[in-house]
């Protein structure tokens, strides 16, 4: 049994797949820091679940940001209580062909998702050591099998699902668990801009990758976020170190 309000850290909290987690922490009972680039943007979401009677704050920081992320940590523990829960879901995508595809692309995508979950893990960990209590879940994706023009992006979703093992490995035994959860296509403005770049409506793309799909349709965002709350789950403790993958059939 939970006898007090446990604290999460959503990244890439402002919008998508990160939004839709916070607001489904929330309504499991968590206090969440809502936590991207823009603190502003997090707003609404922090208002939609004090609205419903909830505890939450906006951060602003870049998750690459190693001070940044020292300071945010700070700031979430002393304002919403130590943090018992963190979702490494911040993400970009710098698409191209290898031929094609700049140093600049390469660091910007590998330094969020893997150099920001670092960041990010290696500073909430003491806290959940210390309480023999945590869960920590990143956000890997289909296209670490491999995905034409993502060479960087793929590296990096892949990358995570070793670093989400190893971390199953150091901290088990403090009663802390890692897993990652592997979504296929989600509905999000990350896909709609997929979709603008190869010069399609978003509809068209959707029912172009739902023919795809075994379950016939593309996911939304609360398709993950049901997933986050399992394994985020008080009973979900002998989960541990697994790569869940969400995407409407069987993938990896
Ligand atoms: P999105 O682009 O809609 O939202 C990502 C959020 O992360 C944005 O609010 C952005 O400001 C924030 N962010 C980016 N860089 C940041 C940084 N350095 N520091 C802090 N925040 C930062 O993306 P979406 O679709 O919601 O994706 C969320 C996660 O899920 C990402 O890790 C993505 O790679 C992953 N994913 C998404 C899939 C999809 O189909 N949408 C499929 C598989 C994985």
């Amino acid at each position: 049994m939970m006898t007090h309000t446990r604290t999460a850290i959503v990244t890439g909290a402002a919008r998508g797949i990160g939004a839709a987690v916070a607001q489904r922490l929330a309504a499991d009972g968590l206090a969440v820091a809502l936590v991207d680039l823009d603190e502003a943007a997090c707003k609404p979401g922090v208002e939609r679940i004090q609205a419903a009677g909830g505890r939450a704050v906006a951060v602003g920081v870049d998750v690459s940001d190693e001070r940044g992320v020292e300071a945010a940590v700070q700031r979430i523990t002393e304002e919403l209580g130590a943090p018992a829960v963190l979702v490494n879901n911040a993400g970009i995508i710098r698409d191209n062909m290898l031929f094609k595809m700049t140093a600049g692309d390469w660091d910007a995508v590998l330094n969020v998702h893997l150099r920001g979950s670092f960041l990010m893990s290696r500073a909430v960990q003491g806290y959940m050591t210390k309480a023999g209590w945590g869960r920590i879940v990143n956000l890997s994706s289909t296209s670490a099998l491999g995905n034409r023009g993502q060479a960087n992006y793929a590296a990096a979703k892949a990358g995570l699902q070793g670093f989400t093992k190893t971390l199953a490995l150091e901290l088990g035994k403090f009663g802390v668990t890692a897993n990652a959860i592997a979504p296929g296509f989600v509905e999000t403005e990350m896909t709609a801009a997929t979709a603008q770049r190869m010069n399609m409506p978003f509809d068209e793309f959707k029912k172009a990758m739902a023919a795809r799909i075994p379950v016939a349709r593309t996911g939304v965002p609360q398709d993950i976020a049901h997933a986050v709350s399992f394994f985020v789950s008080e009973d979900a403790g002998y989960v541990s170190g697994q790569v869940l993958y969400v995407a409407g059939g069987p993938q990896g």
